[in-house]
């Protein structure tokens, strides 16, 4: 597939049309200069697309957005429809968890919370996803977002699965929870607030017979018109979106979006968890303080030991996926993802204005 630097196409059928390569607002906060310039230089670059969630930085990433995007409308050079938002909820972290324990304390809990750990909770009730939702568009400054995603639901199956729930009865149950919060979202799609919903789930890339798995097929048959998006991790390593393990008939979770026409997003394209734990398919500066500690301290090594580490991503892209052309590791890691049918856009953690260069670099 040709890719130019403007290689906008719609998210679904219909929808609007997006950068291939979407800004990941994971790790991203208001209070970092260096996160501000890196998001402003991206949209004014022609990056269309962002994506982010209530949790992330407690808030304070969808501040970013709000404070960013609040810039470029009010100056220009960019127009409320020139950028598509997504964001997500479901996470009950920080002071949202502080909320949560209030609200018990009063008698007046949110519905069907999961407390899955001491420090991560998880809800999808629709109760919870209102004010989730109201919160966001006051952070982010928006009287609508794009797309809302239900934040990784396989949290309570996962919290069943520790609890010794036969998953027949934790799958009933799941699915009669996602169909609550869904049909509260087609609600949430008729009042304004959002133009489109979905479902951001690591276990839609897992074996359809794991007990956590998520069935994109199962989804589809209890949601309304306004079901389009779903995110979904996918790398070099980590490849399940691609494999025929989605369904008892051998298809892929990519193709049985591309048949639905609901548009896919991939998270997390570089950082890849192999056998031997986390390995990072872009380059890493060696000379920052902050990646020190990856490379056991400053020292004459480190430039030596990321040559070395860089040129085996390049034999392992090269030995598994062919020629994907010149450039840096992650240029070639992005070029494979982008290759891949089915696959909407790439999100990506280009949180330096020189990341954001890099990933541009990958297109055209
Ligand atoms: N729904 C979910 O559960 C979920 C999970 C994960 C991610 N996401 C979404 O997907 C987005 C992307 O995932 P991610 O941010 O976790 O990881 P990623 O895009 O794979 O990036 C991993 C790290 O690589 C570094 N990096 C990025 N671009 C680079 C470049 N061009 N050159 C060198 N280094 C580069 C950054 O690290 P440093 O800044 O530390 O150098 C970044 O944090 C997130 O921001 C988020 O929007 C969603």
């Amino acid at each position: 597939m040709p890719l130019s630097e403007f290689d906008r196409r719609p998210l679904w059928a219909g929808g609007p049309r997006i950068s291939a390569l979407g800004f990941g607002c994971y790790r991203i906060d208001d209070r970092v200069p260096r996160h501000h310039d890196a998001l402003d230089y991206a949209l004014r670059s022609g990056v269309t697309l962002i994506d982010t969630s209530t949790n992330y930085g407690d808030g304070h990433s969808e501040t970013l957005v709000g404070t960013v995007l609040d810039g470029l409308f009010e100056k220009g050079p960019l127009q409320r429809d020139g950028v598509t938002v997504v964001t997500k909820a479901g996470y009950v972290q920080g002071s949202n968890q502080e909320e949560a324990i209030r609200r018990m304390g009063e008698g007046q809990p949110w519905p069907e919370m999961t407390e899955y750990s001491p420090e991560c909770w998880h809800c999808i009730s629709p109760e919870f996803l209102a004010d989730q939702l109201s919160y966001s568009l006051e952070r982010l400054r928006l009287p609508a977002v794009d797309v809302l995603l239900l934040h990784n639901p396989e949290y309570f199956l996962q919290d069943a699965e520790h609890r010794g729930v036969p998953k027949d009865e934790a799958r009933q149950e799941f699915y009669r929870r996602i169909e609550r919060a869904l049909s509260h979202l087609e609600g949430e799609v008729d009042a304004g607030r959002i133009r489109a919903y979905g479902i951001s789930s690591n276990t839609f890339v897992v074996p359809h017979e794991q007990y956590d798995a998520v069935s994109l097929v199962r989804v589809l048959e209890l949601s309304g018109r306004g079901f389009k998006v779903i995110q979904l991790p996918l790398n070099p390593i980590e490849t399940g979106a691609t494999q025929g393990i989605h369904t008892p008939g051998g298809k892929s979770v990519l193709g049985v979006a591309a048949e639905a026409g609901i548009g896919v997003l991939v998270n997390r394209p570089f950082n890849a968890f192999g056998a031997q734990g986390l390995v990072r398919f872009a380059p890493v500066d060696w000379r920052a303080p902050r990646n020190w500690r990856m490379f056991g301290g400053e020292s004459s090594q480190a430039e030596a030991s990321e040559r070395a580490r860089v040129a085996e991503m390049e034999n392992y892209l090269s030995m598994r996926y062919g020629d994907l052309g010149s450039g840096t590791v992650s240029q070639k890691t992005l070029r494979f993802l982008l290759r891949q049918e089915g696959v909407t856009a790439v999100l990506v953690g280009m949180r330096e204005t020189s990341y954001v260069d890099d990933c541009l670099g990958a297109l055209g």
